[in-house]
């Protein structure tokens, strides 16, 4: 067994950031990562990172802005904190060596982004992830953080009381994918979860492959409710063969967005008179689909981004990165031809819940980055709100799990009998009998029960019943491709639970979910390698992708309202009296408990009032 105080899982922007910040409590940290650092997915992030850094600017309109944006379902705290502590972010990664661009007096550049007041987005050329995950990289290995790489963390180690409240996680369970060992990761402090995205729910996605949504689905299984899962963000701007990211900097910029008519469609039909391509997102997306369905597509596909009028000279010193990527993935010359592109799964506004410091109802067990619901963007994030948040989200959960004192939380955490629960009016859960999808990290316990085995005990036990699993995969000589079920749910989340919802289409997506569950249990593995075992690891990513994808399609249909990247058929408008509420799932032994908590409008200096969001 492995030990350390603090266990980071995911290298990515929020986990490097949280390990340099716990190393700087004096923890000793490991980050255990299936991918290396450098490869995850923040090194795909084009266009910035948004921080109130200028004279004209403030804290409190980027927090204002971020508000709006999420169309009233952010939670003030979080956003507050959020806006006040970007600018030292980003200063400090500065001071670490990221290399900016910046404007002929050597100020660090920000351009417009959709939805900002103020050209507030730093960024460095259209790879500004990349560079970030560069410069937090050498901050990783300057400090000597011990890194996992290719370890797969498939199970935390959480002890069995009854109630998510009153357990803890002593660690996770890991997998070498070079050499097939399976070992427990003790941690003695805390567990980190920073695991990113859950884009490979969908066909159509800016998300890598890796971006299963591991962290979100063992923590659900561990007891931690998942927060407004439904909030899925569909950029407007992706590659039409591939889904790869035509960064929103390019309108940003100046880039101009055009239908098959050459109209200027976001300002010419009325979509956003006043911002009109830096409209914020779910704006954009939903004007570019009607678009396209109402005939005034390109091909019925896509429609076309221009930006051939900004001249080569600004193209190839602001986004270089973007002509590789229109001619690579797309075969098109931006800076000759428009490049076709429309509305593609991004982001996960929601994920674990947890308070601003990272902290989730499980005591020891953190949450921060994309995997996480610190309750920042609400129902539509803003371009550019991203980066920030691992940084800022990465080093407050990084610090509290070190052990440094902290002001009290304001944002309540875990289940609770005395809000609101709802009822679910179709199946959803495991099937019956079925002990292989989505088992629970515990297995419940006489009511009131504590746990009384030793922390090393729990990542044992854990461990030994991880093995069993996998070896009882590896163990079965046919059966189901887990590619198949993948696929199918893929295409039925992408038809049905996409920009535009109807209820019948969401009740679809959960009957192809339950579908794909029964089929999943008797899913088999062809290679039965030990070594970069993809097949095996890819099979135990698709039962999370089918906790997930329930979670994501349970919320929406609960949620009978338009508000944000949230549209329904059937509900046309925001419904403030009823649903200015954050819709939460939790585990239950497979059956998932729908549940309410408000949302919270208070923030640090003020309260904000919800009000007409237009562009
Ligand atoms: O369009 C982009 O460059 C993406 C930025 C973001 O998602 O924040």
């Amino acid at each position: 067994m492995y030990e350390h105080d603090v266990i980071v899982v995911g290298g990515g922007g929020a986990g490097l950031r949280a390990a340099i910040a716990a190393q700087e409590e004096g923890a000793d940290v490991a980050i255990v990562t299936k991918l290396h650092p450098v490869r995850s997915h923040t090194g795909a992030a084009e266009g910035g990172i948004n921080a109130a850094l200028r004279d004209g600017d403030s804290w409190e309109d980027h927090a204002y802005d971020t508000m709006k944006g999420s169309d009233y379902l952010g939670d003030a705290p979080a956003i507050d904190t959020f806006a006040k502590t970007a600018p030292d972010e980003v200063i400090q990664l500065e001071h670490w060596g990221m290399p900016f661009s910046r404007e002929d007096d050597g100020r660090v550049s920000q351009r417009p982004f959709g939805g900002l007041s103020f050209p507030r987005t730093t960024y460095a050329g259209a790879e500004t992830g990349h560079h970030m995950l560069h410069t937090l990289y050498e901050q990783v290995v300057k400090r000597g953080i011990e890194v996992y790489d290719e370890w797969y963390v498939s199970e935390l180690a959480v002890t069995d009381e009854d109630n998510p409240n009153d357990r803890e996680c002593h660690g996770v369970v890991a997998w070498d994918v070079q050499s097939g060992e399976i070992a427990g990761f003790k941690a003695s402090d805390s567990v980190i979860l920073a695991t990113g995205g859950i884009g490979q729910a969908f066909d159509h996605t800016t998300n890598a492959v890796a971006n299963t949504g591991d962290g979100v689905a063992m923590a659900y299984r561990a007891g931690v409710p998942v927060e407004d899962m439904e909030m899925i963000q569909f950029h407007p701007t992706t590659l039409p063969s591939t889904g790869v990211l035509i960064s929103e900097g390019v309108r940003g910029e100046g880039g101009i967005l055009y239908n098959g008519e050459g109209e200027r469609f976001m300002f010419e039909h009325g979509y956003a008179t006043n911002d009109g391509e830096l409209a914020s997102r779910d704006v954009v997306s939903r004007a570019e689909l009607t678009e396209i369905n109402e005939g005034r597509g390109v091909d019925d596909e896509h429609i076309y981004l221009d930006m051939r009028h900004l001249g080569e000279e600004r193209i190839t010193d602001r986004l270089e990165n973007i002509l590789h990527l229109a001619e690579d993935f797309e075969g098109v010359n931006g800076l000759e031809e428009p490049m076709p592109v429309k509305p593609g799964q991004h982001y996960a506004m929601g994920g674990i819940e947890t308070n601003e410091f990272g902290e989730t109802c499980v005591s020891g067990l953190y949450a921060a980055g994309e995997c996480a619901c610190v309750s920042l963007h609400g129902a539509n994030r803003l371009g550019g709100n991203a980066l920030p948040e691992l940084i800022v989200f990465g080093a407050l959960a990084g610090r509290h799990a070190a052990g440094k004192e902290m002001a009290d939380p304001l944002i309540e955490t875990g289940p609770s009998d005395a809000l609101e629960h709802d009822e679910l009016s179709v199946p959803t859960g495991a099937p019956d009998g079925d002990a292989g999808v989505a088992e629970p990290a515990t297995d419940g316990g006489a009511q009131g029960a504590v746990d009384t085995r030793a922390p090393t005990d729990v990542v044992a036990d854990t461990a030994t019943t991880e093995e069993e699993r996998i070896e009882a995969l590896l163990g079965r000589e046919d059966g189901v491709n887990h590619a198949d079920v993948r696929a199918d749910l893929q295409q039925s989340m992408t038809e049905n639970v996409n920009v535009f919802r109807t209820e019948d289409g969401l009740k679809q997506a959960l009957a192809d979910i339950q579908d794909a569950r029964k089929r999943y249990q008797d899913v088999y593995v062809a290679d039965k390698s030990r070594t970069f075992n993809t097949d095996l690891q890819h099979t135990i990513e698709t039962r999370n992708l089918l906790d997930v994808a329930e979670m994501i399609t349970i919320g929406a249909l609960a949620r009978d309202e338009f508000r944000g990247a949230h549209w329904r058929k059937e509900h046309q408008e925001r419904k403030d009296d009823e649903w200015l509420k954050h819709t939460m799932v939790s585990w239950n032994d497979g059956d998932p408990d729908l549940w309410y908590r408000p949302v919270l409008l208070e923030g640090h200096d003020d309260t904000y009032e919800p009000k007409t969001r237009s562009y």
